[in-house]
């Protein structure tokens, strides 16, 4: 089991869902966690939950795609946690449905700016805290959409994109200084993300699990476990990876 005692980390959207997932796995591996969220409720959920199992745990409010949120944020964890050693950029939103012609500016600029301005933001002011002391590690969430498309989905594919490759210069940036920097490519995970979006109808259990040929979603304690493995020294050899975890869903010619 991998040991991240003595290490703090910080997790967007660690409020719900993927977050919360990687927010409690991060604990159970030793560290203290900063619970970094837009939903003041959600962020103090989840902390109480790890305070009550003896984790060091703070909750923040923060919008990612908000510059000076983040810089004030990531400065504020640092200063009162004590240190910044692990970060994963995980907050994003669903605007799956309408294909290109029909995609709103709203939706393209929401995407845009929660899943690739805040990847880029959380990861620059990751590096600030990080590269002086040559020590740490950042986990970008990205998304198996974002190296095979999905019809209603343009934003977040491109988003999902993007953040595959600002991991990868990350990494060939910070390499020498002892930085690491990863991504992690989920398929199907049942969140409230996925509720949302089978409640209206964007996306349908039975087709994908048709398609699927773990014949199941992915549990977000399993993504939680890969971060905890991507962050530790057990994985220090890897770095600028993007690491999928979608029970062969993209390992066929379809979904
Ligand atoms: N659920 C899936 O199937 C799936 C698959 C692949 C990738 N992902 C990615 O995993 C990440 C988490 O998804 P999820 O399914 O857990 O979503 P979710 O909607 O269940 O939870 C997202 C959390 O992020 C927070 N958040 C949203 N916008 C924010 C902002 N601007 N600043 C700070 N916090 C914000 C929300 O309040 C919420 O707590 C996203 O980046 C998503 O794209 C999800």
């Amino acid at each position: 089991m991998s040991d991240l005692r003595g290490r703090t980390a910080l997790v967007t959207g660690g409020g719900a869902g993927l977050g919360q997932a990687i927010a409690i796995e991060l604990a159970k591996a030793g560290a203290a966690i900063a619970v970094v969220d837009i939903d003041e409720d959600a962020a103090r959920d989840t902390a109480d939950v790890l305070e009550k199992e003896g984790t060091e745990a703070k909750a923040y409010v923060a919008d990612v795609s908000n510059r000076q949120q983040v810089d004030a944020t990531w400065d504020a964890v640092a200063s009162e946690m004590g240190s910044l050693d692990i970060v994963v950029n995980n907050a994003g939103v669903s605007f799956v449905g309408p294909h290109i012609v029909e995609t709103t500016d709203e939706a393209w600029h929401k995407s845009i700016d929660v899943m690739q301005h805040g990847v880029f933001y959380g990861m620059r002011a990751a590096a600030r805290h990080m590269l002086p002391r040559r020590a740490g590690s950042v986990v970008n969430i990205s998304s198996i959409r974002g190296f095979s498309s999905n019809p209603g989905r343009v934003a977040y594919c491109a988003a999902k994109a993007a953040v595959i490759m600002m991991t990868q210069v990350a990494a060939a940036e910070w390499a020498s200084s002892g930085v690491r920097a990863n991504a992690i490519a989920p398929g199907v995970q049942r969140t409230p993300m996925w509720e949302r979006d089978a409640a209206r109808g964007a996306v349908d259990e039975k087709t994908i699990l048709r398609v699927l040929p773990a014949r199941r979603l992915g549990d977000p304690a399993e993504v939680g476990r890969l971060a905890v493995f991507l962050c530790s020294d057990d994985a220090a050899y890897i770095n600028g990876s993007c690491i999928t975890i979608d029970g062969a869903l993209t390992a066929v010619p379809i979904g």
